[in-house]
């Protein structure tokens, strides 16, 4: 099984794995040899990446995922509390505390469960995609951090509410293509205000509603709505702050087109101890998997392979499955037979990007340097 941009499918291709909409229906079955207009269908859909069969790859797993089930658990509450809260201002505290317990505790029974940006399901509105990932990607950092109990259900819930104040925002602004007026960025930037009057009303805590006031506050002070410096800035904030910022800028947004995993990677890590809080974007680059396995990636000794696994400790050196090598020109010449090179091992060896599945480059980078 190979992992694919869904802009780079081509007729006849088979889904290793079903395309379901966020009621739990398949969309798209898996087994089947794709038709052209099912392929347009797929984009249409807002889907980045799909999985699908390759011969030479049936012994490449797919990561572990939460499952589909929580997913859409996420999916359906954000959408229910969204609906409510614009009618009556109510949010109810145990729904949100009972869907954190769920999260957490499914990521705890995962042993190696990571940041990857894949798609599982259609969701139709950026935003509850944007408030699911959050969730889920705050709360496996969290884990890795060692939070407690607690701690941990109060960064999951303040991810998942973080934008909640939208509610309160026009959807047309929310929602504009193009480019915002200063007066629609004065709006927009209302929302962690918006968001801090409902949590006080409905009796969230002081730790969940620090972490959402502040999740625009940057660790350099130039963030909003306080300008908070540093560790002024509540804790729980600086680990959103990294998460909504790299989920936000790895999906598709009314506004803009999804950048690739490792160029938002790049951005972040480039952030570090500027917008970022330096220590958070450390561990943060632990857990984050930009080339899960399936992907078919070009190495700096130019040759071609599959990720077959990840080094849980050094994901950016995984184990990949060699089948080709690329000439300066671009042109792609198969092995004779494939071999494994484990990049862990190998330290000389790294990913410079990744392709499509015929060698095609589709991303690539000259220099990831990345010290842990
Ligand atoms: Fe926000």
């Amino acid at each position: 099984m190979i992992r694919t941009r869904v802009e780079n499918l081509k007729e006849g291709d088979v889904l290793a794995y079903p395309v379901i909409d966020e009621a739990g229906r398949v969309l798209i079955g898996a087994g089947i040899p794709l038709k052209a207009i099912v392929i347009k269908r797929l984009k249409e859909l807002g889907f980045n990446y799909v999985y699908v069969e390759a011969p030479g790859f049936e012994d490449v797993e797919r990561l572990e995922m939460i499952s589909q089930n929580t997913e859409l658990e996420i999916i359906k509450t954000s959408k229910d509390v969204f609906g409510k809260i614009k009618r009556t201002q109510e949010l109810d505290p145990q729904k949100i505390q009972h869907l954190a317990v769920t999260v957490i505790n499914e990521i705890l029974s995962k042993k190696n469960i990571a940041i990857v940006i894949d798609d599982l399901m259609v969701s139709s509105d950026y935003l509850f995609r944007h408030l699911a990932r959050t969730m889920l990607f705050c709360s496996i950092l969290g884990i890795s951090m060692g939070y407690s109990e607690n701690k941990l259900r109060d960064l999951a819930k303040a991810a998942f509410l973080h934008d909640i104040g939208f509610a309160f925002i026009d959807e047309s602004i929310r929602n504009k293509k193009g480019k915002l007026s200063p007066e629609e960025i004065e709006t927009i930037k209302q929302h962690p205000k918006l968001a801090d009057v409902i949590l006080s009303k409905n009796k969230f805590s002081s730790a969940v509603r620090k972490a959402v006031l502040q999740h625009h506050e940057r660790f350099d002070g130039s963030g909003y709505p306080s300008g908070l410096k540093g560790e002024e800035i509540f804790e729980l904030a600086r680990v959103i702050a990294v998460i909504d910022v790299f989920e936000a800028m790895t999906s598709d947004t009314p506004y803009r087109k999804a950048l690739f995993p490792s160029e938002v990677y790049e951005y972040v890590m480039s952030q570090s101890g500027k917008l970022f809080d330096p220590e958070i974007v450390k561990l943060f680059s632990k857990k984050i998997i930009i080339y899960p396995t399936g992907t078919s990636v070009i190495l700096s000794n130019n040759l071609v392979g599959v990720v077959k696994s990840i080094n849980p400790s050094y994901p950016l050196r995984p184990v990949v499955k060699v089948f080709a090598k690329m000439s300066d020109d671009g042109t792609v010449t198969y092995l004779e037979r494939d071999m494994e090179i484990d990049l862990l091992k190998t330290l000389d060896v790294v990913i410079v990007g990744s392709t499509d599945l015929y060698g095609n480059i589709i991303d690539y980078e000259r220099d990831i340097s990345v010290s842990y």
